[in-house]
C-alpha cells in the first residue's frame, strides 16, 4: 500500500487539485485508491461527492475527524490531502502517514518564501532525514512567459529537493474539479496541453526516486 501526500502549509496552492487528480489517475489505471482528506475544508471529499458513478471508484476518508481508521485494507494507493498550516508536532504526525510527499508551489514571492521555510522544517523531521519519505516540488498555476514564473523556476531548481513538474494555470482543473473528474478524464481535445505537463510527475511517481528507503510499509 503506497501513501502519497500532497502538502504545503500555504492554502490555495493546489493541494486538493493535485490530490484529486492523482487519485483519479491511479483509479483510471485500475488501482484501488483511497483519498484521505485531512483538511477541515473538505475539498477533496466534496470533489468525490461529485464524482459520477460510472467512473472508477475512489474510497473517501474523512481523515480530519477519523484519521485513517476506515482505510480499506486492500487499498493499493492512498492519496492524502494535507491541511494548511501544519507545523511542528502536527507536521511530524502527518508525515508518519506518508511515503511520498508532493509540495505544490505557486509563482508568488510569498509562497516561494514560505516554501523555503517549509522545506527546511520538513527536512528536519527524523523520517525525512532517514530517507523513509521522498519529497518533490511541483510548480502550480504557472503562467508561462512571465517574469515571476522564471523566478519560480530558478528558485525551485535551487531547492534541496527535486523539482519534477510545471502545471499551468488552466480552466481544465476547474472544469474537472466541478465534475468530480481528473483532467485525465476530460475529453482529450480539451485536456491535452495539461496532460503533457503531468507526464514528468507521473514518471517520478513511477520511478524508484519517489520510493522511500527501508520501508515495506509503503
Ligand atoms: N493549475 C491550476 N489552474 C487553475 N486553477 C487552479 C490550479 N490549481 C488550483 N487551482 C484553483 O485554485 C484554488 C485553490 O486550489 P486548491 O487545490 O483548493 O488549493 P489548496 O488545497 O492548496 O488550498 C481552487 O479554486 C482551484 O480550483
Ligand atoms: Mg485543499
Amino acid at each position: 500500500m503506497r501513501h502519497i501526500m500532497v502538502m504545503n502549509p500555504k492554502g490555495g496552492c493546489g493541494k486538493s487539485t493535485i490530490a484529486t487528480n492523482i487519485a483519479a489517475y491511479y483509479a483510471d489505471a485500475g488501482k484501488r485508491v483511497s483519498l484521505a482528506d485531512y483538511d477541515p475544508q473538505g475539498s477533496s471529499l466534496a470533489w468525490l461527492e461529485r464524482r459520477p458513478g460510472d467512473r472508477p471508484h475512489i474510497a473517501g476518508l474523512d481523515a480530519f475527524n477519523e484519521g485513517l481508521r476506515h482505510l480499506p485494507r486492500n487499498s493499493d494507493i492512498v492519496v492524502l490531502d494535507a491541511p494548511a498550516r501544519s507545523h511542528g508536532k502536527e507536521l511530524t504526525n502527518l508525515i508518519r502517514h506518508a511515503g511520498t510527499i508532493i509540495v505544490p508551489v505557486m509563482p508568488s514571492p510569498i509562497d516561494m518564501q514560505a516554501v523555503t521555510k517549509f522545506v527546511d522544517e520538513i527536512k528536519q523531521v527524523g523520517k525525512v532525514e532517514r530517507h523513509q519519505v521522498r519529497i518533490a516540488l511541483v510548480a502550480n498555476r504557472v503562467k508561462e512567459n512571465t517574469m515571476i514564473f522564471e523566478e519560480l523556476d530558478e528558485f525551485l531548481e535551487e531547492q534541496k529537493v527535486p523539482y519534477v513538474a510545471v502545471l499551468r494555470e488552466a480552466q481544465n482543473y476547474i472544469r474537472a474539479y466541478t465534475r468530480g473528474l481528473g483532467i485525465f478524464e476530460l475529453p482529450e481535445y480539451l485536456a491535452w496541453p495539461d496532460l503533457e505537463t503531468w507526464d514528468p510527475l507521473i514518471e517520478w511517481l513511477k520511478s524508484r526516486r519517489s520510493r522511500p528507503r527501508n520501508t515495506d510499509f509503503y
